[in-house]
């Protein structure tokens, strides 16, 4: 229910005898008894627990399939309505009133009918993941102070009068198939904490008005249609813990004003057509930062150093812009780190120093995934490779100019499952302790300067899919061992010096189905 009935439109019927009640007590002379009542909101006629109850049963009867018989078997007068299963009644005052709405995850088919709106007690409504269609009632806006209609198959718009209900406080729609506008009119509901847009076909502008909701936490408008630049007004939200702009078409440059998110948690970006910089302070303005989604978001200039300083951070993704300079040397200190992703941009190393954030990025003790493939590294391949925490589990480095070879240490990499280094200048041999990564999936070393023989030892990569070792100098013959690869659907051995015969055991391996 609104926190005030004046500032909502339309006051329903039963609102109106409530305030008509309220309004009969002030001109009415009475004594103590009447006072006591005024104190108290509870001035229930008692056909408002008729209406509840009416009300209720017009949602069910919008429901047309209820696999799990909630609503249909059990929403009957075997029970009062305030024992029927979802249905939240409340408060000391008024014991009878409904006052929660909570049926989720119940495969509920159906709409929402306007109806509900006369449940005038109504706090709450949560019918997340079912598969509710239909418009989202305007009428809804008057009661709720908490309304999750996510993951459900809902169309039309957000109602504009959603804005005027100033109790509101967490509005979750996400995972629908809204389209409209965000209404400007959120903007000015000073409760709302929580705004979770995300996954519909909502277009139009981010309004700028949004900056005065300032008590908002959340803020997700990722994967709609939006157009237009980000607000710089949003950097006044300094409660936002989390906002997710990705997947839409905003253009323009990337606010500076949104560095001024000190609480910020999770940013998210990409995919727009934005462009800009990280600015040079970005670990010390955003300290609790813990996701940072920038991928394909055209940023240029170089990977702050202050990173390093924001040490919740647990994931980095700036593949897809067009950064460049040396990988901050000391990502290291990111405790949290489980993904850093730097792919695709013009990221450089030449000298040993200019490694040294592989080095460091042995302290992060629970990394899982470093890509780094597509930039302009270069020089020698460090031995530290190998000394990145056993937790890693995909690792390329693909398309660089990177020298060198693999050190036999990186028999340590246990749970790598992805291996790919191609398009290189790496050389030398194969160290036989590969048939130690017995996670792998897939290993990638075409185009690069590796030689002698391949080892024996890659058939106890019994889980390998793929293995490209194509366009090298590899001499030998194709080990036979490989015959024990089960599942291997892609092999390629192509433009080497290999001798001999293609080993009969790989034929043994009937679904190498992608290639051979
Ligand atoms: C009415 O609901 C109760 C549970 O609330 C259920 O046990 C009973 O079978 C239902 N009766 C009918 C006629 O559906
Ligand atoms: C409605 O209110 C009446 C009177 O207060 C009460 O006796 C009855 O049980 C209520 N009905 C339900 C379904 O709660
Ligand atoms: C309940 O709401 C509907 C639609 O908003 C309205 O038409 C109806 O008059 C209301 N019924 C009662 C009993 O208040
Ligand atoms: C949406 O609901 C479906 C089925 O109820 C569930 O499997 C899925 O995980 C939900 N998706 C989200 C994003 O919560
Ligand atoms: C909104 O609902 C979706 C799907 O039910 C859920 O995954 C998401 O966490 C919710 N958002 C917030 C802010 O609670
Ligand atoms: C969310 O939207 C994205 C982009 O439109 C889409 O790829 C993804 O499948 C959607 N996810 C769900 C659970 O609907
Ligand atoms: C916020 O509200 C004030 C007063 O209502 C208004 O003057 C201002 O323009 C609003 N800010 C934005 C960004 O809309
Ligand atoms: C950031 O906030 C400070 C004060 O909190 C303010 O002076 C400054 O103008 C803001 N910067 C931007 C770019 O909004
Ligand atoms: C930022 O990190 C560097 C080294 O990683 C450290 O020397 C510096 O003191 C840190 N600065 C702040 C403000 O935490
Ligand atoms: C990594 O840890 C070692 C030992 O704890 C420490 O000396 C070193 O400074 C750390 N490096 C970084 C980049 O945090
Ligand atoms: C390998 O990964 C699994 C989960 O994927 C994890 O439980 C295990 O601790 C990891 N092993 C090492 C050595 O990191
Ligand atoms: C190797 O990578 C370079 C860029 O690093 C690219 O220009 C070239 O096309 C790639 N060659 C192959 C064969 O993939």
């Amino acid at each position: 229910m609104c926190s005030s009935f004046l500032l909502c439109p339309k006051a329903s019927s039963s609102t109106i005898i409530i305030l008509l009640f309220l309004l009969l007590f002030f001109i009415i002379p009475r004594h103590h008894h009447h006072l006591h009542v005024m104190s108290t909101p509870a001035i229930v006629p008692n056909h408002d627990n008729v209406t509840d109850r009416s009300s209720l049963l017009v949602f069910k009867s919008k429901i047309s399939l209820d696999p799990h018989d909630v609503v249909f078997a059990t929403w009957n007068d075997t029970l009062p309505f305030c024992r029927w299963q979802g249905v939240v009644c409340g408060g000391r005052r008024n014991p009878e009133r409904v006052v929660s709405l909570l049926l989720t995850s119940l495969d509920l088919v159906g709409t929402i009918p306007p109806h509900l709106a006369n449940l005038t007690f109504l706090r709450s409504i949560d019918l997340s993941s079912n598969n509710f269609h239909g418009p989202i009632p305007q009428e809804l806006s008057r009661l709720s102070r908490y309304l999750d209609l996510s993951n459900n198959s809902l169309n039309g718009i957000i109602p504009s009068e959603l804005g005027h209900c100033l109790g509101l406080q967490m509005i979750n729609v996400s995972f629908n198939k809204i389209g409209g506008y965000i209404p400007s009119e959120f903007g000015s509901l000073p409760s709302l904490y929580s705004l979770d847009l995300k996954n519909n076909s909502i277009t139009g502008q981010i309004p700028a008005s949004l900056a005065n909701a300032s008590f908002l936490n959340y803020l997700s408008v990722t994967c709609n249609q939006l157009s237009g630049g980000i607000p710089p007004s949003l950097g006044e939200l300094s409660a936002l813990k989390v906002l997710g702009l990705s997947f839409n078409n905003l253009e323009g440059s990337i606010p500076y004003s949104l560095w001024n998110l000190s609480s910020l948690e999770i940013l998210s970006f990409g995919m727009n057509q934005l462009h800009g910089s990280l600015p040079r302070d970005l670990g010390q303005a955003l300290p609790h930062l813990t996701h940072l989604y920038a991928y394909y978001a055209n940023l240029h200039g170089s990977i702050p150093i202050s990173l390093s300083n924001a040490s919740q951070l647990s994931l980095i993704s700036l593949s897809h812009n067009n950064l460049n300079g040396r990988i901050p040397p000391d990502l290291g200190s990111l405790r949290h780190l489980r993904k850093l992703i730097l792919g695709d941009n013009q990221l450089e190393a030449r000298e040993p120093i200019d490694w040294s954030f592989l080095t460091s990025l042995r302290n992060c003790t629970i990394l899982e995934v470093l890509l780094m493939h597509q930039n302009n590294i270069g020089g020698l391949l460090p031995n530290s490779i190998a000394n990145i925490f056993s937790t890693l589990q995909l690792l390329t480095i693909g398309e660089n100019s990177i020298e060198g070879s693999i050190p036999p240490e990186i028999g340590n990499l246990v749970n790598l499952t992805e291996f790919i280094i191609r398009n290189n200048s790496l050389s030398g041999h194969i160290p036989a302790s590969i048939g130690l990564l017995k996670n792998l999936h897939i290993v990638d070393f075409t185009f690069n300067n590796f030689s002698g023989e391949i080892p024996s030892t890659v058939g106890n990569l019994s889980l390998l899919n793929e293995i490209c070792l194509d366009f090298n100098s590899f001499s030998g013959s194709i080990p036979a061992s490989l015959g024990n690869c089960k599942s291997l659907d892609f092999l390629n051995f192509d433009q080497n010096k290999l001798t001999g015969i293609i080993p009969k055991q790989l034929f043994s391996i009937s679904i190498l189905s992608k290639g051979l």
